[in-house]
C-alpha cells in the first residue's frame, strides 16, 4: 500500500465517522517529548470532543507497525523534533500506508533543518538573517569578523530554543558552540537581530493572523515558549493591513520554498528597517496551552476544536493506493 497526495485537495469534513479511527501520535523520544505529551493529549481531547474515534499512541511504547493491527484509517502525527517532525516518520506511514497529518517527507525534512530553510527561502526571494555555518573553530574568526557581536548560535535541527545561545563577546564563542554541537554535528551562527518577532500560522493553504511576541528574557527560549507567563503575546500583531498581508505571503512563500503543506508555522524577527527576516519553518508546532498556533487560529474564529478537527482534515489530502 502506498499513499498518494493531492496537495491541491481541500476536503471539508462533517461527520467525524469519515475520519475513521485515528490515532494521536504523542509523546516519542525526542527532547520534546514533554511539550508532544501536552501537545497530544490536548490534540485528542478535542478530537474526542468533537466526536472523532481518537485514541492516543506513543511510539516509544509501541512499535509503528501496531497502527495497521489497530485498524487505524490515519494519524494525527503530535511529535515535534527528530524522529517526528523530520520526514522519517512520515515516510514510515507513506510505506505501512497510513494517511498522516501536515507535511510529507521532504517538506518535514527540510523544516527540521534551518539551515537549509533558510538557503530555500534565499533562494526564492525571502529574506532570513545573514549566517555562517561553523564546522569547528577554525571557523571563529569568519563569524564574528562576517556576522559581528552579538550573535546567536543554533544547532540546525533541534526546536524549541534547545542548544541555542545568544553570544555578546568573542570569548563566549566556544562555550555557546559547544553546547549546540553537543547536540549535532550542524551549527550555524546568525547575526543578532534587534527587531520584532512574528510568527505566521499556517493552515489548509491560508496564513492566519499574525502574532508578535515580547520576552523580558534575551530571547524567546524554551522557559518563554512553554513555562513563562510574562511572556507576551500581541495578536492581532499591530502590523498595518498592507504589511500583515507581506508577512502572511513570505510565510507562505516560505511553506512553498521547503514544500511543507496543511498546516505549521513561520517563525520571523524584523530588522532594524522592519523587513521581516524568515527565522524557521516549524511543520508540527506546538500546541499547548501557550501554543501560538491555537492563538492565531482564535483570531480567526476557529477555536481549539475546530483547529484539531481542521488539521486531521488535511490527513485526506493523502489516500491509500495501490503501487
Ligand atoms: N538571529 C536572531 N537574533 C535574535 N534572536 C533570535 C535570532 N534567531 C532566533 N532568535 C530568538 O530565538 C528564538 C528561537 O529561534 P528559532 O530560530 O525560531 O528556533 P526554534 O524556535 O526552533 O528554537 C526565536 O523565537 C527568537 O526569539
Ligand atoms: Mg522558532
Amino acid at each position: 500500500m502506498r499513499l498518494q497526495y493531492d496537495p491541491t485537495a481541500l476536503h471539508r469534513v462533517t461527520d467525524p465517522k469519515e475520519f475513521g479511527r485515528v490515532a494521536v501520535l504523542l509523546g516519542g523520544d525526542s527532547s520534546e517529548r514533554e511539550i508532544s505529551l501536552l501537545t497530544g493529549n490536548a490534540v485528542l481531547s478535542a478530537l474526542q470532543r468533537r466526536g472523532v474515534d481518537a485514541h492516543a499512541f506513543d511510539p516509544r511504547e509501541r512499535a509503528l507497525a501496531g497502527l495497521l493491527d489497530g485498524r487505524f484509517a490515519r494519524v494525527w502525527i503530535a511529535l515535534h523534533g527528530p524522529g517526528g517532525e523530520d520526514g522519517t516518520l512520515q515516510g514510515a506511514l507513506e510505506y505501512l500506508g497510513v494517511p498522516y497529518t501536515g507535511s510529507g517527507v521532504m517538506g518535514s525534512a527540510i523544516g527540521m533543518d534551518k539551515l537549509r530553510t533558510k538557503r530555500l527561502a534565499q533562494a526564492i526571494g525571502v529574506a532570513t538573517p545573514d549566517y555562517v555555518v561553523l564546522r569547528g573553530p577554525q571557523d571563529f574568526d569568519t563569524a564574528i569578523e562576517r556576522l559581528g557581536l552579538p550573535m546567536i548560535v543554533k544547532p540546525a535541527t533541534q526546536g524549541s530554543s534547545v542548544g541555542m545561545s545568544k553570544v555578546e563577546s568573542e570569548a563566549d564563542l566556544p562555550t555557546a558552540y559547544g553546547a549546540a554541537a553537543a547536540l549535532e554535528p550542524s551549527v550555524f551562527a546568525e547575526p543578532w537581530v534587534t527587531g520584532k518577532e512574528y510568527t505566521v500560522a499556517v493552515l489548509q493553504g491560508r496564513a492566519l493572523p499574525s502574532i508578535r511576541i515580547e520576552t523580558p528574557r534575551k530571547f524567546y527560549d524554551y522557559q518563554a515558549k512553554y513555562f513563562r507567563d510574562d511572556t507576551r503575546y500581541f495578536c492581532p500583531s499591530g502590523l498595518s493591513n498592507q504589511a500583515e498581508q507581506h508577512l502572511a505571503n513570505l510565510a507562505l512563500a516560505a511553506f512553498e520554498a521547503i514544500g511543507a503543506s496543511g498546516w505549521g508555522r513561520a517563525d520571523f524577527m524584523s530588522d532594524e528597517t522592519g523587513r521581516p527576516l524568515l527565522l524557521e519553518v516549524n511543520t508540527i508546532p506546538g500546541m499547548t496551552g501557550h501554543s501560538l498556533v491555537p492563538m492565531a487560529a482564535r483570531a480567526a474564529g476557529i477555536d481549539f476544536d475546530e483547529l484539531a478537527w481542521r488539521v486531521l482534515e488535511t490527513s485526506l489530502a493523502r489516500r491509500s493506493a495501490r503501487p
